[in-house]
């Protein structure tokens, strides 16, 4: 006998007569009919006999925030079920940024649209802004009240301000949601330490080091520098609270269904905010098993799913984007495999393709970078990745054994030699950054640093050569040339429209002092942005200038659409990197010269993929491959697409 519809079950009676209208009601039946069942599947895995009041406590939350869901975000929620490929899209561009080091508050943020609308930016990752503990935060990431803005940035009314004249210009907002943990500061953590069971059972607390001696066998440690173990004794709460970041950073205990019900009403209390995005802090954490890791643990992937269940219900528009820092192979899970495949994450972070940037760059080999893609297990067809060259954290060097010994390298003397050379201990390197957090237990060295000085303008401006100068600017082109045409949302760094160097006064501001990544966190330089848009000529104006030619030749190329996968091909070259994509309007060949040579490159092998006739969509010129070598200057890239004969030109 067929089942009857879930709606029919749940919405009964005094449910159904709390729509205004039959229309919306029958929306919210159809969303329950369509994601319910993926939402009991996962609860049932997770919390067991449990998930039936949650089920019944989640619907009550769903209900309350479709019912107080604005009209203008109600048509937003069908605008994008008319085109749910919406992240993958070729005119889909990122920029992240603090509030206060762009604009100072969320007011000056809009004040400076029009500059970002001019870049192309169409997703705008505003870096955690809800109210966080005073004094060291984590950069924001120690949240005290999601429902409240940080004091100094404006209140929640300007957010909602902000994202609504986002929304009018095609761009949308992206938070935060730190799920992991809360700052010792937050209510739940207050209540916890005052002794209330309740709450207490929202965090791990131990009595004694029994069962935190038994995880730590099997716990790496994050920032083994200034924080090191996982646990913290915490007077108040008379135990050992379970803190993997920071000492202040109290983790949640997700096996407590009150905790993700909690988060159901944070999230789409924001979305009805207006934010259209939410990027999943340090996701993979949420679920602890002793004699693990404790991270990627299946449970992650059913929390995931169920909270994604629900905000399709409510708000269709909101997409998730997975903070997962992991290896490969259990990255694509946050993409969804199996019985998860697209159902979780919509977008996640590529690690690997921001490392091998700066691991062939350093080398002028893209051997390794050639086999990690190679052997980088396909992602659903329906997600996208967030591709880019930096961010607000470090470098860390997730390159695996089995690919370096694939290429004939040793992986841990290959580590060791990008610290160095990122460091700038390493003899003739051209870059400028700092060691973060080194573990003497690993020798593990991570760095931080701006693009710009990492690729080698800060020094090639000290010694004023210009031919330093010249091929730090087009690393820093070609490493975004690369990420602009890989399939995925471009995710810009703020200032590395710019080249802004390290902010080597970041020490000066005492809860900055401690963490090093503040180099890379500088503060927006509008007098540089007025004179690079009047003065191509300078360093700085011909990164923006290139960038901004970069991003409108990617709008143009249907090619780039992230449903179709970037595949690796072996080069004759170990200097240049092929990146092949067979799209239904043909193939798309991107080439890359990562060293500061003048390659010439067999003409055949481009001819073999591509044709006799193809066009660079970079520098606008048409190619003919003979007999003669294709000719890359230092650091050129290309992207081709071949021309059928008789239909030759752009
Ligand atoms: C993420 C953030 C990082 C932060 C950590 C803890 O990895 O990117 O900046 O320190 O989560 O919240």
């Amino acid at each position: 006998m067929p089942q009857p519809a879930l709606s029919r079950t749940l919405m009964t009676g005094a449910l159904r007569a709390a729509f205004d209208d039959d229309r919306d009601a029958d929306t919210f039946a159809l969303r329950l009919d369509r994601y319910g069942p993926e939402l009991i599947a996962s609860l049932q895995a997770v919390y067991g006999d449990q998930a039936e009041p949650l089920l019944a406590g989640l619907l009550e939350v769903m209900l309350h925030a479709y019912h107080t869901r604005p009209a203008d975000l109600k048509r937003l929620d069908e605008a994008r079920l008319l085109t749910p490929d919406w992240l993958q899209r070729p005119d889909t561009v990122g920029y992240v940024a603090y509030t206060d080091r762009f604009a100072g508050t969320l007011k000056g943020v809009q004040g400076h649209l029009p500059y970002l609308e001019e870049l192309g930016v169409t997703y705008l990752h505003l870096m955690p802004l809800l109210k966080p503990r005073p004094g060291e935060n984590d950069g924001g990431y120690a949240v005290q009240d999601y429902r409240a803005v940080r004091d100094d940035l404006g209140s929640m009314d300007d957010l909602s301000a902000l994202a609504a004249d986002l929304r009018s210009r095609g761009m949308s907002l992206v938070l935060d949601l730190v799920l992991n943990h809360v700052a010792q500061e937050h209510e739940w953590a207050q209540r916890a330490r005052a002794g209330d069971p309740t709450y207490r059972a929202y965090f791990h607390i131990f009595p004694d080091r029994t069962e935190p001696d038994a995880y730590e066998r099997t716990l790496p440690e994050v920032f083994p520098d200034f924080a090191p173990g996982n646990f913290t004794w915490d007077e108040a709460a008379q135990g050992w609270v379970w803190t993997t970041f920071n000492t202040y950073q109290w983790d949640l205990n997700w096996a407590n269904p009150d905790v993700l019900r909690e988060f159901v009403d944070i999230i789409l209390h924001l979305a009805n905010r207006g934010v259209e995005v939410f990027r999943l802090d340090a996701i993979a954490f949420l679920w602890k098993r002793l004699g693990t890791d404790c991270q990627n643990q299946p449970e992650v992937h059913h929390l995931t799913r169920a909270l994604r269940a629900c905000a399709r219900i409510v708000a269709p528009a909101v997409a998730f984007k997975a903070e997962a820092i992991v290896a490969p192979a259990d990255l694509i899970h946050y993409l969804g495999t199996g019985g998860h495949h697209g159902k979780v994450s919509d977008m996640a972070y590529h690690n690997s393709l921001m490392v091998q940037l700066w691991s062939s760059l350093a080398s002028r080999d893209t051997r390794l970078f050639t086999q990690a893609l190679a052997a980088f297990p396909p992602k659903p067809t329906n997600t996208t990745w967030g591709v880019y060259v930096r961010c607000h954290d470090d470098i860390g060097w997730a390159i695996s054994d089995a690919d370096t010994n694939a290429v004939g390298l040793s992986g841990h003397r290959h580590r060791h030699f990008l610290s160095d050379f990122y460091s700038g201990e390493y003899p003739g390197t051209f870059a400028r950054g700092l060691v973060f957090q080194f573990n003497p237990q690993t020798g593990d060295r991570r760095i931080s640093g701006t693009l710009a000085s990492l690729a080698g303008l800060e020094a090639a401006l000290e010694t004023g050569h210009p031919q330093a100068v010249d091929h730090a600017v087009r690393r820093i082109l070609l490493l975004h040339a690369v990420i602009l045409a890989f399939g995925g949302v471009p995710l810009l760094y703020m200032g590395d429209e710019l080249a802004l160097l390290n902010d080597h006064a970041f020490a000066d501001t005492p809860e900055h002092a401690a963490d090093n990544r503040w180099v890379h966190r500088p503060r927006m330089d509008w007098a540089r942005a007025q004179a690079a848009a009047r003065d191509a000529g300078t360093p700085h104006g011909r990164v923006n200038a290139g960038l901004r030619h970069l991003i409108h030749a990617r709008r143009a190329l249907p090619h780039l659409h992230a449903s179709i996968e970037s595949r690796p091909l072996p080069s004759p070259d170990p200097c240049v990197l092929l990146l092949r994509r067979d799209h239904p309007q043909g193939t798309f060949l991107g080439v890359y010269n990562f060293s500061e040579h003048t390659i010439q490159f067999p003409a055949h092998v481009l001819r073999s993929v591509l044709g006799e006739h193809a066009v660079d969509h970079v520098a606008g010129s048409a190619f003919t491959f003979g007999a003669h070598p294709v000719i890359l200057d230092p650091y050129r890239a290309l992207w081709l697409t071949s021309v059928q004969e008789g239909a030759r030109g752009l």
